[in-house]
């Protein structure tokens, strides 16, 4: 038996086990945006640390001004590339709870009607349960061999879902440490449950928060209706003029530096065979929004969005309440595209938000900083031996695909370590990450592993 075929079937004869380790991981009610859950994110990077080390990756907790970092290292001494691994241990709120069928950090495996086996837990699949299909792949790898095939260096953040405020700064500080030949990224998804897939482009995000005020008390909607301003219709009207008719958004310059796709990827897509009818269709809806001229794969991989994630204003209890409110509040997302710059995308915003208050209203902006989008290099030697990794493992080609989601440090990686990165992940489009009862397919979680410990395999080899 070949080596890599002694690490694939310990990995089999483990699957409990690595099962059972990544319920402990999931137990722990790590929300990185709630303060109130800050000692459950100490919890769950001093649990990983743990449990790097004592598969031989030597790991600590480390301090940033926000939740800690977790990194680890294996040398081997062999000559191949030296990778990081990079994924998040921090999760995202649960609410609504009363949509989950279960409570959210007891996590179980359901079996559907058609035998597939799910894990269902907030954090499942984004992204412990893709974090841990890498720690168990160096696991297996570790005591089956005594080593790794190529040398490892692990970053796990807690603040993904929270905009990785503590990065930058971590990532100036330990440039050294971290800087590696590539980074291994598992938080993406597949092409379809039996398609393997590599992400070859991420959108950027910009997010910023509006609060518009009008009177300076919230007023009787008789007394004053008519004649003073109403902040909830200021802000419905800056939200209904961001995109025209067909779709398109109207901010000036919005679409400087969106890049128009290479035939030989549009092909290659057009190829995956898309529909857009089982896409919606699994949520419930029928028709493409976004803009008219382009495809559902384009609106969601490579053309940008604005979207409103929250609005709010005036009275939200039960029955009516006849008041015009002070104050009125909306949160905004951009995905970006191509070379779109962050910056003047916020300028050009905020610029049109104010066109659009009264002279006797105000309005504050509460934004951050934006992140750009990437592009990988499609001619990367890794995405050749990750693609043939992958395709092993799956016994079907893994697919090219775009990404609508964002990572900020892949970004980040490129921009201040120099390093590319290979975005592999095992997620489904219906594992509700984000959502109530939230799953990870158990097959993700078993074929990661094995795929990772072929990827690890296959770097090492010339
Ligand atoms: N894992 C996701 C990104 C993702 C989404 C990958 C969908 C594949 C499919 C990541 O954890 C995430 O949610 N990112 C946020 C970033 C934000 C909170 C800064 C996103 O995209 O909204
Ligand atoms: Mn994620
Ligand atoms: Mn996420």
């Amino acid at each position: 038996m070949s080596t890599i075929d002694k690490v694939l079937a310990r990995i089999d004869t483990d699957l409990d086990n690595s099962l059972a380790r990544l319920f402990e991981l999931v137990k722990i009610k790590s929300i990185s945006t709630d303060p109130a859950f800050n000692k459950d994110c100490r919890a769950a990077a001093e649990w990983l640390a743990k449990e790097l080390t004592g598969i031989g990756i030597e790991a600590s907790v480390r301090e940033t001004d926000g939740h800690p970092m977790v990194v680890g290292h294996r040398k081997t001494g062999k000559a191949g590339p030296h990778v990081l691994f990079y994924g998040h241990y921090d999760v995202q709120p649960v609410d609504p709870l009363d949509l989950w069928d279960t409570d959210p950090f007891e996590p179980r495996i359901v079996t559907r009607p058609d035998g597939t086996k799910i894990i269902v837990a907030r954090g499942s699949a984004d992204d412990k349960g893709q974090l841990m299909t890498f720690v168990e792949a160096a696991r297996a790898y570790l005591a089956e061999t005594g080593d790794l095939p190529v040398d490892v260096t692990v970053l796990f953040e807690g603040e993904e879902e929270s905009g990785s405020p503590s990065l930058h700064p971590f990532l100036t500080a330990n440039k050294d440490e971290l800087t590696c030949d590539l980074a291994l990224v598992c938080d993406t998804g597949m092409w379809d449950a039996d398609t393997p897939a590599i992400s070859v482009m991420l959108r950027g995000l910009l997010g910023d928060e509006i609060i518009v005020r009008a009177a300076s008390r919230d007023l009787h909607s008789g007394s004053y209706g008519g004649a003073a301003q109403n902040p909830n219709h200021i802000v419905a009207s800056i939200i209904a003029g961001l995109h025209d008719e067909n779709g398109h958004i109207t901010l000036p310059g919005f679409y400087d530096g969106v890049i128009e796709m290479p035939e030989e990827v549009t092909k290659m897509w057009d190829e995956l065979g898309f529909s857009s009818e089982e896409f919606l269709g699994e949520i419930g809806l029928k028709y493409p929004r976004g803009e008219r001229d382009r495809q559902p794969l384009e609106h969601i991989w490579t053309r940008p969005t604005a979207e409103v994630n929250g609005m709010w204003g005036g009275y939200q209890g039960p029955g009516s309440k006849t008041v015009i409110p002070a104050e009125a509040h909306a949160k905004f997302t951009f995905r970006l595209v191509g070379d779109q710059d962050p910056d003047k995308i916020r300028e050009a915003f905020r610029a049109y938000v104010r066109s659009k208050v009264p002279a006797d209203c105000s309005v504050e902006f509460l934004g951050k900083e934006g992140s750009r989008a990437l592009r990988l290099d499609f001619d990367m030697p890794a995405l050749e031996k990750g693609r043939k990794a992958l395709s092993d493992e799956w016994g079907k080609p893994a697919a090219l695909i775009g990404m609508g989601g964002s990572i900020p440090i892949v970004g980040d990686f490129k921009r201040m370590l120099g390093m590319d990165s290979l975005l592999i992940g095992f997620g489904l489009d219906d594992d509700q990450i984000h959502s109530p009862n939230e799953k990870y397919n158990q097959k993700s979680f078993h074929k990661g592993i094995r795929s990772w410990a072929r990827v690890l395999d296959a770097l090492a080899n010339d």
